[in-house]
């Protein structure tokens, strides 16, 4: 301001052309100074406003008119020979990490001859205690699991025609002679959940999220079976957060939470993953492992599980996780594909005891105690160190092991 009064009292005492040059340079700087400190003044506010929390559509916004493409049948496919893929999913070292990989959407449900065995255990398990396995909100959550049948009543006919055949209402297991009328659901009386006839469909387990008004993505339908060490009943309504905080899955708030969060809300419906994991469980059943407790018990873990002793009992078990977004309802379907093996019979692959046992040494301990190390760690080790042992003596070269993750 001072400056300014004196830049008037010398233009109004100015005479000479070069008094003229010498006012207008004064000018020109002094806009250029009011210039340079307005945008430092607007830069620091900048970085003072607090970062605006992303904002996050509704379901209603994600619709689209996106076609599930049609996938060609499965080379060969049968329900007596086409045995389950042979994921083994361990590497030397271990990390958290989200783990995610694209999917082509001609592989998002995988069937193989284990289809009967694993049907009968759903339907076992559903009889047995369906009430608490199989769950669907209603209002958009039933919407949601009405087009996720409907995806499956084309996709899989597809995909499996040897297996399935689409009718004028529904869809046909030629295998099962199960006829499913999906029309029929759409009678507001019927009490028939859809998530359980898309259950009985395919070997996997299956969950539906949803968008809440503060942006989470909830649980809010699934048929939950075979999950082994975790119950829908515990985790239904749940966010994506306290699904995994309750359970203490390691390092969540860390490593996951933030990317997964936004994976959720920016998931595009062309765009589908999968994602690979592992675990060992000490008893045979695929649905649920008693040795964590009694399913019906308040309290599951490893803390009370018995010492494992018996190296056949001990079993491998690796979920094929896949997600992707529905185009109608914008939900969220969370596929949980199951592959269960006794442990030693993967022993017998070439590679597999030395980098399962290396694998396993590498967990840290906040992973150990997720996946109950010290209940088998001295069974299991010994006996994947003399495997490996025994592989090498036959002349297994180090060199060569295949390194294409899940293998
Ligand atoms: C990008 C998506 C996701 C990632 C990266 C992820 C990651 C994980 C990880 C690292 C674990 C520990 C076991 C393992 O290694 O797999 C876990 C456990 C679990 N996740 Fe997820 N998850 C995802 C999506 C979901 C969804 C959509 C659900 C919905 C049902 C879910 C439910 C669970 C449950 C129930 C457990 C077991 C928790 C327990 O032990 O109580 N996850 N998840």
């Amino acid at each position: 301001m001072g400056f300014l009064l004196v830049a008037t009292d010398f233009v109004l005492g100015a005479s000479t052309v070069r008094d003229y040059a010498v006012i207008g340079i004064v000018v020109i700087l002094t806009l250029q100074v009011t210039l340079i400190t307005a945008k430092v003044v607007q830069v620091l506010l900048a970085t003072r406003t607090p970062v605006e929390p992303v904002t996050i559509k509704s379901t209603a916004a994600r619709r689209t008119t996106f076609v599930t493409p049609t996938p060609p049948p499965y080379p060969n496919w049968s329900i007596e020979t086409t045995k389950p893929l042979p994921y083994r999913p361990f590497k030397h070292n271990y990390h958290v990490t989200m783990g995610i990989r694209n999917l082509d959407f001609d592989d998002w449900i995988e069937l193989d001859n284990e289809f009967p065995k694993f049907h009968d255990r759903k339907v076992a398990r559903l009889e047995e205690r369906g009430h608490e396995l199989v769950a669907t909100a209603p209002g958009e959550a039933r919407i949601a699991a009405l087009e996720l049948l409907d995806e499956f009543r084309n996709w899989l006919p597809a995909r499996y025609p040897t297996l399935f055949r689409k009718t004028d209402v529904g869809i046909d297991n030629l295998a099962t002679g199960e006829s499913f009328d999906i029309l029929a659901l759409n009678d507001p009386d019927t009490k028939t959940d859809p998530m359980e006839i898309a259950a009985k469909l395919v070997q996997d387990d299956l969950a539906i999220m949803l968008p809440g008004e503060d942006g989470q993505y909830y649980l809010k339908a699934g048929c939950i079976v075979l999950a082994g060490f975790w119950r829908l009943k515990d985790k239904l309504g749940m966010p994506l957060a306290e699904i995994h905080t309750s359970g203490d899955v390691p390092q969540f708030r860390e490593k996951l939470q933030t990317p997964m969060e936004r994976y959720f809300v920016r998931m595009k419906v062309d765009k589908p993953i999968a994602r690979n994991n592992y675990f060992l469980q000490t008893d045979e059943d695929l649905g649920w492992s008693a040795a964590i407790g009694p399913e019906d018990s308040d309290t599951i873990g490893w803390d009370t599980a018995e010492y494992a002793t018996d190296i056949s009992k001990m079993h491998f078990r690796s979920e094929r996780q896949t997600l992707r977004r529905l185009p109608k309802s914008g939900a969220i379907v969370f596929t949980i594909r199951t592959y269960f093996v006794p442990l030693t019979e993967i022993a017998k692959e070439p590679y597999v005891p030395g980098r399962l046992a290396d694998g396993m040494r590498a967990w840290q301990d906040d992973v150990a105690t997720y996946k109950g190390k010290r209940k088998y760690d001295k069974l299991v080790l010994d006996f994947l160190d003399a495997e490996h042992a025994r592989q090498l003596a036959g002349g297994l070269d180090p060199e060569k092991e295949p390194s294409v993750y899940p293998m």
